[in-house]
């Protein structure tokens, strides 16, 4: 008798400490679940890698933005890239270049990581006449980082465009000198461009191009990064959907800030009333240059609708 009496409140009491164990669990799993649904992938008021439909049918978080030594390109890749402005070389010749690239510069890129606790304010500079007269200078200055592309000028323009500059955009037709603290971010078109970026910082680059183009250049050698070039295809198909022969300087720069900062701010885009790119430093006497190769209409309407989608805060001048 006493012995079933003993037996039923080891039953109770092991069914208690059963309920107790599995609602302790439960509970930590609740606490880890809402922990993780509301962990800000920044610290502005809005990140841009947050859900929304119509971004992420285009955002592609796996696409690395930059060559780094372990990179490794498809051949279906580099065929894309090869017909963008008629390379004539092999994949082996791209990776024995990109290999050298690495000897010269860091084999990976240097970024500031995404945090809960950071907010990545970002600035993207295009070369617009619309940029003159803003006086969005100093907004532009406020930023963490600032890019700019090509030969954008900055002496003279400073209450329009700032003086600040973290990043700048080009390649080898559009270099210019940068100062000591600027990233040069190169976007490649063909191999000799590649090998362009590493002997114009050394020994110095010998060969012709569509264009003149600078043997030297000064930049500091540890801030370099190369985009990568699929990447470039990613921004043409999946944000252009294959319109126009390839995707402008500012559209790529844009859609590389896009993976590289929480919030973005962006000035200097948008054609002038006879729908030229014409530049804030210069009058233009081309009245037919129009958008060149590029889609500049998409390009336009997608900076349009990301501004509409609250992914970018856009400036749109005068
Ligand atoms: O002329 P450039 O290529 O140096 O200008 C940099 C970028 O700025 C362009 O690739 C384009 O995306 C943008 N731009 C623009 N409207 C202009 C001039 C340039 O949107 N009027």
């Amino acid at each position: 008798m006493f012995s079933e009496k003993m037996d039923s409140k080891v039953k109770i009491l092991l069914a208690l400490m059963s309920v107790t164990i599995v609602g302790v669990f439960l509970r930590g799993c609740t606490v880890k679940y809402y922990a993780y649904q509301y962990q800000r992938a920044c610290a502005c008021d809005k990140c841009v890698s947050e859900a929304n439909p119509w971004f992420m049918q285009r955002f592609n978080k796996s696409v690395e933005p930059f060559l780094s030594a372990k990179h490794n390109l498809t051949e279906s890749t580099f065929n894309w890239w090869k017909r963008l402005q008629g390379e004539r070389g092999s994949l082996s010749s791209y990776s024995k270049t990109v290999k050298g690239l690495f000897q010269v510069f860091p084999a990976r890129p240097q970024l500031e990581e995404p945090s809960p606790y950071r907010c990545r304010t970002c600035a993207v500079v295009g070369n617009s006449g619309n940029l003159r007269g803003s006086l969005y200078g100093p907004m532009i200055n406020f930023h963490d980082v600032i890019i700019r592309m090509n030969t954008g000028r900055i002496k003279g323009y400073e209450a329009d465009v700032g003086n600040r500059t973290t990043h700048r955009i080009m390649y080898p037709e559009s270099a210019v000198n940068l100062d000591n603290t600027t990233h040069l971010v190169l976007f490649p078109f063909k191999i000799q461009d590649l090998l362009w970026v590493t002997k114009a910082l050394t020994t110095g680059f010998r060969g012709t191009s569509y264009m003149p183009v600078k043997s030297k250049i000064k930049a500091n050698k540890n801030l370099v990064m190369v985009i990568n070039p699929a990447f470039m295809q990613y921004v043409h198909e999946t944000w252009l959907k294959k319109r126009g022969r390839y995707p402008s300087t500012g559209f790529m720069a844009l859609v590389m800030a896009l993976h590289i900062c929480d919030e973005i701010h962006v000035f200097g885009y948008g054609a002038d009333k006879d729908g030229n790119w014409s530049h804030y430093w210069e009058t233009l006497h081309n009245k037919k240059l129009k958008t060149g190769v590029h889609p500049g209409t998409n390009e336009y309407a997608t900076i349009l609708e990301l501004a509409k989608q609250q992914k970018i805060k856009f400036y749109p001048g005068w």
